[in-house]
């Protein structure tokens, strides 16, 4: 017979509630059923003296099951009720908890009497995280038990607190060392004839001065700009210091609906799944044999060079650097130590840890002392000729089995493959910079690369806690490849009459951080010329010359120089230069463009839907395999506003026909897959399950 959704278990007078609903027993149709069965039993029979609650597998409940937030309320499980309930039971109730106590979990435990942990669960209410609140009595219990400040801190941070710190904080009644359920079994005895009941509903808020929720309300305009749940979640803090709890136990319900209906809560959530969908590549499967990486070598020593072989040395993989010159190799190991030593000035590291990560680091100048490294990262700059030469001689010289990556952003991986006599062996490994801080990587598959080559990299990218996101061959791939489309149609706006100011402020209010143009001066306007004249060359195109070629050609390179198309002074402010102006309304004037006003509107929807157009080719091309990969690459990579769910995701929430027909009124042609979505009336996120067949 199968183990029932919640297991029934007879320990003495102590009724155990486990149950069992893998990977992580969200709170699915079918736990709210079990579990009141359980109460039902426990309330029944009198020989049941008290109840725990626990979670079978690896962890107690995980939260709401986010896949049921837009069934239709009477299908959806009901969290709320059950909770009701347990605040209401008559007999002592206990959860037990290991893995993660979180959201709609963390809530069932607030809402019983008492609450064990063993030494490594985590508890909190991440809520935030996914554009909600706390929907089932969270944001009324947990400050009645930690205080306003607490409260506000880990509802609004959405981060997880160790048992043993939430002890400290009276979360956790007591830390079970050793086997739990017999541990909370032992407790809930010990506690079957305690009355009256502890009930955390029953008990007041401290600490919620009109200060703490002023000061709560300013900083969330930084932390959280634009978004609405972290608004929500204060007023309902001072809801719960203020009024009865079945007021704010009233307002919470009608707050979650609110912003559970909100595009930045769609938007969360889906980038939620696509993070996790992103692992599940066509053509390998959990069977997929992969390699064990023990050893690292990297080619490079420059800011990118050393930033990627910090990855490895920070989960203790000892990595071989290699350069061709001493002064640049002791100049990359050197910035290494500092960047290492500068996060030990923060407090965030110890002087043992530094040493500890420098002493897994081998400098070379032999490319010959990589060859016992399971994987090697070429990162030197970009020029095929260099790199062809480099995998030729890897190839030489690499043992048998080991993955050669190449870290090129734009270069053809099919050609570097095809210099080796393993292509199957030879795949793109794509770092943003600083390579050590982004959390993307874009893993590029050529034509030859095997899956176990492929799954290994993924499994790499996981274990240096990266979010590895697999891309097709192509110029750019996929995010570098929709970055120029989109700073190419800004140039376009501001030879139109634009400002670089209003282009950049209008990319700011959607929620960028740093418009087109901030982020050219902070990349260096150099690099994106050099692209420029590579491109045209390739083509059999003249020298570009816009008006961003004719900036760089003043010597302004951006913030390395000192300025680029903005001025910085000295609080690094982009401040619009008047030459440059200059430079802009010449360069119209040349052109005979009569420069006309656009709105911030034009400006927002002529960038966004330039990109979600080039993601649309990329998808029909198959160098991405579902939307929501472009989504994760455009978050994690460049900064797009997690609550805006990615670029794809935002297209699909203005409506793809509105899309098309924006597209068409500004003379862009949209893409065929993106007409043809618009013409069945579909979003990219539908178009996604359709190919993978769901
Ligand atoms: N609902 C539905 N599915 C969930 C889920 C949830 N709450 N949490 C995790 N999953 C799924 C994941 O999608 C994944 O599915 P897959 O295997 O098909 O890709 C699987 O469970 C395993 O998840 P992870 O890959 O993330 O596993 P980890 O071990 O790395 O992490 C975790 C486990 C820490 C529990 C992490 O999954 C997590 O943070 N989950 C979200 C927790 C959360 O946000 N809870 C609050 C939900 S909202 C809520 O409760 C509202 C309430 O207040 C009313």
């Amino acid at each position: 017979m199968s183990t029932p959704i919640v297991e029934q278990s007879r320990e003495g007078q102590v009724l155990v509630l486990t149950i069992h609903n893998p990977p992580v027993n969200a709170f699915s149709v079918g736990v709210p059923e079990g579990l009141h069965a359980g109460l039902d039993v426990a309330e029944k029979d009198d020989a049941v003296k008290a109840v725990v609650i626990m979670g079978g597998g690896r962890t107690f409940i995980a939260g709401a099951d986010i896949k049921t937030f837009d069934l239709p309320r009477a299908e959806a499980p009901d969290l709320r009720g059950f909770i009701s309930r347990l605040d209401a039971f008559p007999k002592p109730t206990v959860a037990a908890i290991h893995g993660t106590a979180l959201g709609g979990g963390f809530e069932v435990a607030l809402a019983c009497n008492y609450r064990v942990a063993v030494p490594d669960a985590k508890v909190g209410l991440p809520e935030v995280k996914l554009g909600v609140l706390p929907g089932a009595g969270g944001t009324q219990r947990l400050p009645r038990l930690v205080g306003a400040e607490k409260a506000l801190d880990m509802m609004l941070s959405g981060n997880p607190v160790k048992a043993p710190a939430a002890q400290k904080l009276g979360l956790i009644d007591e830390i079970v060392d050793g086997d739990l359920k017999a541990g909370a079994v032992k407790f809930a005895a010990a506690h079957a004839d305690a009355r009256p009941l502890p009930r955390v509903s029953e008990r007041k808020v401290e600490g919620a001065s009109p200060e703490l929720l002023m000061a709560a309300r300013q900083n969330i305009k930084k932390t959280h700009r634009g978004q609405l749940s972290p608004t929500y979640i204060i007023d309902l803090v001072e809801i719960a210091s203020s009024k009865a709890f079945a007021d704010g136990w009233a307002a919470e319900a009608r707050l979650f609906m609110m912003a559970k209906d909100s595009p930045q809560s769609r938007g969360l959530r889906h980038i939620f799944f696509a993070e996790r969908e992103s692992g599940k590549v066509r053509g390998v499967t959990k069977d997929t044999p992969t390699s064990n990486i023990e050893k690292v070598g990297v080619i490079g020593a420059g800011t990118m060079g050393g930033g990627i072989a910090m990855n490895f040395l920070n989960v203790g993989i000892p990595v071989t650097i290699v350069e061709t010159a001493q002064e640049a190799l002791d100049r990359g190991v050197a910035t290494i130590r500092k960047n290492y030593e500068n996060t030990a000035k923060k407090g965030r590291m110890t002087a043992e840890d530094v040493e500890k990560r420098m002493a897994l680091l081998t400098p070379s100048l032999e490319m010959q002392s990589l060859a016992d490294a399971d994987l090697i990262i070429e990162a030197v700059f970009e020029n095929m000729d260099v790199k062809k030469e480099i995998f030729t001689r890897l190839d030489g010289l690499a043992k048998a089995g080991a993955i050669l990556a190449s870290n090129t952003s734009t270069l053809d991986v099919n050609e570097i493959a095809a210099v080796t006599g393993r292509p199957e062996s030879v795949i793109g490994l794509h770092f943003f910079s600083p390579a050590n801080v982004m959390k993307l990587l874009e893993i590029v598959r050529a034509d030859k690369t095997s899956p176990e080559t492929l799954a290994t990299s993924l499994q790499v990218a996981k274990k240096i806690g990266k979010v590895g996101v697999v891309v097709g061959v192509c110029e750019g791939f996929v995010g570098n490849r929709m970055v120029h489309k989109y700073g190419e149609e800004a140039r376009q706006l501001v030879e139109a009459g634009a400002k670089p100011e209003d282009v950049d402020a209008a990319m700011n209010a959607l929620g960028l951080p740093m418009g087109p143009f901030q982020m050219t001066d902070m990349a260096g306007l150099d690099i994106g010329h050099a692209i420029r004249v590579h491109q045209a060359k390739v083509r059999g195109l003249p020298e570009p010359d816009g008006w961003l070629d004719r900036i760089v050609k003043t010597g302004r390179k951006g913030q390395k120089t000192g300025g680029g198309i903005y001025d910085y002074g000295e609080d690094r402010r982009p401040q619009p230069n008047a030459e440059m102006q200059k430079i802009i309304e010449d360069y119209r004037a040349e052109k005979g463009i009569t420069p006309r006003s656009l709105s911030a509107d034009e400006i927002t929807k002529r960038l966004a839907y330039t990109l979600v157009n080039e993601g649309a080719q990329i998808l029909d091309e198959g160098i991405a395999q579902r939307s929501g990969d472009i989504d994760t690459i455009y978050i994690y990579g460049y900064g797009f506003p997690a609550y805006l769910g990615g670029p794809m995701q935002y297209a699909s929430e203005q409506g793809l026909g509105n899309v098309v027909a924006d597209l068409e009124s500004y003379g862009l042609t949209p893409a065929p897959l993106l007409k043809r979505l618009a013409a069945e009336g579909k979003t990219f996120a539908q178009w996604d399950k359709e190919q993978a067949g769901t």
